[in-house]
């Protein structure tokens, strides 16, 4: 465990990715539990609304544990346009002083709360397994990935601090300076609840951005600790307000004419509904916002005639069905060349009947409930229409009780048409399709308006090759599962209606969150000056 791990300000040595817990470990699991049942025992946790030093109203949104829905895990205010208004003056006042730190101060400072969450990681590993039923290597990862975006966004903001090499001519002196744009709206899922909030609130307050956090209303008590620990390393409270709401608070904060930039992730729907808002241009608002867009996908594995499926099967249930779907990344499709169907239908229907559906807490579950009853209602709808337009291949058997549950599916036989194919689902429901060859598979990706991971198994370099240039989507996985991307080491974001923006965790990240300016003079002496 890495929590006596601190550091200095000024002192950021080369980013690795911070080390997950060794869940094999007795200790470690006990340690885990240990902390479950402290957070327990002070649930229900409150959520207010955090506008500079005043602490809004806590209720009006009530977070349920997806495994126990009477289990409540925090209630938090639901902020609605007055509070929306205040945290945009607040933040604007704010503004100006954080962004005329020095960079390192702020890269410190993010370190610092990198710290933080290690101090707390076993119990905000904890506060995930119970806000989002994430299990236990999951909801660890989860930590750790917030983690890193601090201490990877807090090198990259340094780096863009020193500016790029321009070319210089005799007799003029070119700079370019990035300077951050002022307010930034962050609306995170609830699917990655640490993580997905901190790497955009990092990226935002690391460039010299005052920051609002609008978190999603399944998973306020998480983007609650983000803010304690960002605060508690020293971010002016103004820089940073805390608005738990519903949709209609975010909708709120796009339309805000005092908002620069908008960082979203979510769904297509509501992505594209941001995009359309924020091109507006009120008189009042004398700049166009920027919207940096995360949005969903359609995720398609293609299995060649030549795939080891010692290798696929494992690796496509695990990302089909880990976190019941629930990941962005997770695979929604097969694509499986028709030579080796049928080997691999029958294969995945093995695995799946054996997957171990169960609470999120229990360290031998791999398939939790879904995170709240309207997805549950969703993923059913969409297995009762595979099972009638097509065919269920597997199905696992028992479901327990209670919890917001879906039993792993696996269907095949369907026509091109069908929404199981076209429209994200987001649970754990997996369509297998054979095709005549991987090109008439890429094919079917290269038509879907969703690009934003993929998959792929084969053999043959060529073939792995030909795909690779071939696939629109952001984030291929060739012979390996397809979720799980690290900061640093897979830049992580869609292309097309999955994601407009630079990849999160990668290189260029934090360009969308400031402006260049460039400063041309001309240093030829014009004369005596007397
Ligand atoms: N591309 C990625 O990196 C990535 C990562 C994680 C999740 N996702 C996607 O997120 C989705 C699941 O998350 P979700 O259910 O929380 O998504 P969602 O789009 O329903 O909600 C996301 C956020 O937007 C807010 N919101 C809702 N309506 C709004 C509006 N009109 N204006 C402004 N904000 C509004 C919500 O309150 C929430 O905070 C899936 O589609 C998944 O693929 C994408």
């Amino acid at each position: 465990m890495s929590a006596a791990r601190t550091t200095p300000p000024g002192a950021l040595g080369a980013f690795a990715n911070e080390p997950v817990l060794e869940l094999r470990r007795a200790p470690v699991r006990d340690s885990l539990l240990g902390a479950l049942a402290a957070l327990d025992a002070r649930l229900p946790l409150e959520v207010p609304v955090l506008i500079g030093d005043e602490r809004g109203r806590s209720s009006g949104i009530d977070s349920t544990d997806p495994g126990a829905p009477e289990r409540l895990v925090a209630v938090a205010g639901a902020a609605g346009a007055a509070e929306v208004a205040a945290a945009v003056a607040a933040a604007t006042s704010a503004f100006p002083a954080w962004a005329a730190l020095p960079a390192g101060e702020r890269a410190a400072t993010l370190a610092r709360a990198a710290d933080l969450l290690r101090a707390r990681r076993l119990e905000l590993a904890a506060l995930v397994v119970r806000e989002a039923a994430k299990p236990w290597p999951e909801a660890d990862a989860d930590v750790c990935e917030a983690i890193d975006f601090l201490e990877y966004y807090a090198r990259g903001a340094l780096r863009l601090d020193a500016g790029p090499e321009l070319l210089q001519l005799a007799g003029e002196h070119n700079t370019l300076r990035y300077a951050p744009r002022g307010v930034v709206a962050v609306i995170p899922p609830w699917n990655f609840p640490l993580a997905i909030p901190t790497g955009m609130v990092a990226a935002g307050l690391a460039t010299g951005n005052a920051v609002i956090l609008k978190p999603a209303e399944q998973s306020p008590a998480c983007a609650l600790a983000l803010v304690e620990a960002l605060r508690g390393a020293g971010v002016p409270a103004d820089a940073l307000a805390l608005l738990p709401g519903e949709g209609d608070a975010g909708a709120a904060l796009v339309r805000d004419p005092g908002v620069q930039t908008i960082a979203f992730t979510g769904s297509m729907a509501v992505g594209l509904e941001i995009v359309r808002a924020a091109a507006d241009t009120p008189p009042a608002q004398p700049h166009v916002k920027r919207v940096i867009a995360e949005m969903g996908g359609k995720n398609c594995v293609i299995v060649d005639a030549d795939a080891d499926l010692d290798d696929a099967v494992p690796a496509i249930v695990a990302s089909a069905f880990t976190y019941a779907g629930q990941k962005c990344s997770a695979a929604s499709r097969v694509l499986v060349h028709e030579a080796i169907a049928d080997p691999l239908l029958e294969r995945l229907r093995g695995a799946v009947e054996l997957l171990v559906v169960g609470q999120a807490e229990a360290f031998a579950t791999q398939v939790p409930p879904v995170i709240e009853r309207a997805a549950q209602e969703r993923v059913g709808r969409y297995a009762e229409r595979a099972a009638a337009e097509g065919r269920i291949v597997a199905r696992a058997a028992e479901l327990p009780e209670p919890g917001w549950f879906c039993a792993p599916t696996v269907a095949t036989d369907l026509p091109a048409d069908s929404p199981v194919l076209g429209e994200e689902i987001f649970g754990p429901l997996l369509a297998v399709e054979r095709v005549a060859s991987v090109e008439a598979a890429c094919d079917v990706v290269d038509a879907l308006p969703y690009a934003l991971t993929g998959g792929l198994f084969a053999r043959n370099p060529r073939t792995v090759e030909a795909v690779a240039r071939r696939s629109p989507v952001g984030n291929l996985y060739v012979n390996r599962a397809i979720t799980g991307a690290m900061v640093g080491r897979q830049p992580f974001g869609g292309n097309r209606r999955s994601g407009i923006g630079f990849k999160a965790g990668g290189p260029d990240y934090l360009l969308q969150f400031v402006d260049a300016h460039v400063v041309c003079e001309d240093t030829l002496r014009h004369g005596l000056v007397i």
